[in-house]
């Protein structure tokens, strides 16, 4: 059983694959996406995966995808459509990592499926966009401005009304020139926290409280990992956020509200280093388990010529 691990980066993460990987038979080797190419001519599947030679991996996980132009952004999804296609268990499928990323279409999708997320617009009209913070802002809320590709709380801007305080949205050409703003959710208690869930296979499995100084609170912002028994509100919401998306495993971010606890994101390719900290069984093992018990059992063979 031979496994791409499909990363830009080898570190950590990819160490505790490979030794997950290595304790159930398999064998996880580090590939990049950027080096991955679609060649029709070099073996009846049509790819060029480094490290495999004329074969392919028995199955795929996603663990980065480097940003790039639009075309090989689209060049790296296309690989990993196909390997799909192909019959490869690619974990997260592309489509789910489509869906993930896009903090839009998550929202949308949360929304569809009456998962309980903040209420959340994506405008291309810098003027229809200010319309729409100015009567947030006489309504009392603030809203948050995100890259809509955004990661790890970075370029994240409150805008409508901050601290008592009409902010106006900014120009938008740090966010691609679209305005994906979603209703902020104020801190129930002071310092505020929010959640991650991680959801393996449907389930949540485990979470943590990530408590910072200011009201982003990633880990990569500085955020405090404290341990969060999965009371049962919180693991069923992020189960429906994770299935929502048609995820094989998600981080649910999600926020305390005065009604209960409300998606802000799902991530398809989470980094789980500090979660692993107040978990007791390692994460790599949970995710390799479901790869390789569930997902790989439901893959399609391949199709050869
Ligand atoms: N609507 C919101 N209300 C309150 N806090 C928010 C909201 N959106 C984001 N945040 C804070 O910012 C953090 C990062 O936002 P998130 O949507 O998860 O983007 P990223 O992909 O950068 O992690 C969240 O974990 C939360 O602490
Ligand atoms: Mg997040």
């Amino acid at each position: 059983m031979r496994v791409a691990l499909l990363t830009d980066e080898t570190g950590w993460h990819t160490r505790q694959l490979q030794a997950a990987l290595r304790a159930r038979g398999a064998e996880g080797r580090c590939v990049d996406l950027e080096d991955c190419r679609i060649d029709t001519t070099v073996a009846w599947h049509g790819l060029a995966i480094p490290g495999f030679g004329r074969e392919l991996p028995d199955a795929a996980i996603v663990r980065g995808i480097a940003g790039g132009s639009f075309e090989q952004v689209t060049k790296r999804l296309a690989v990993l459509h196909a390997l799909r296609e192909l019959g490869v268990a690619v974990y997260n499928d592309a489509r789910a990592i489509e869906r993930s990323v896009d903090k839009a279409t998550t929202s949308w999708l949360l929304h569809a499926a009456n998962v309980p997320t903040p209420p959340a617009w994506a405008i291309e009209s810098p003027a229809q966009a200010q319309r729409l913070v100015t009567r947030e802002s006489a309504a009392g809320h603030a809203l948050v401005l995100k890259p809509l590709f955004g990661s790890q709380g970075k370029g994240l801007r409150r805008v409508g009304l901050v601290d008592g305080e009409h902010v106006p949205l900014p120009a938008l050409q740090d966010f691609g020139a679209l305005a994906y703003l979603q209703r902020f959710v104020p801190a129930l208690q002071s310092p505020g926290f929010d959640w991650r869930v991680l959801v393996v296979g449907g389930r949540a499995l485990t979470a943590m409280k990530r408590i910072g100084r200011g009201w982003i609170h990633n880990v990569k912002q500085g955020a405090r990992c404290v341990a969060q028994p999965l009371d049962a509100p919180l693991a069923s919401i992020a189960e429906r956020a994770a299935a929502a998306l048609r995820m094989d495993y998600a981080g649910v971010d999600l926020i305390p509200a005065p009604h209960g606890p409300q998606v802000l994101e799902v991530n398809g390719v989470a980094a789980w280093q500090g979660l692993q900290r107040v978990t007791p069984f390692p994460i790599a093992r949970a995710l390799v388990d479901d790869l390789l018990d569930r997902k790989l059992a439901s893959a399609a063979p391949a199709r050869r010529a």
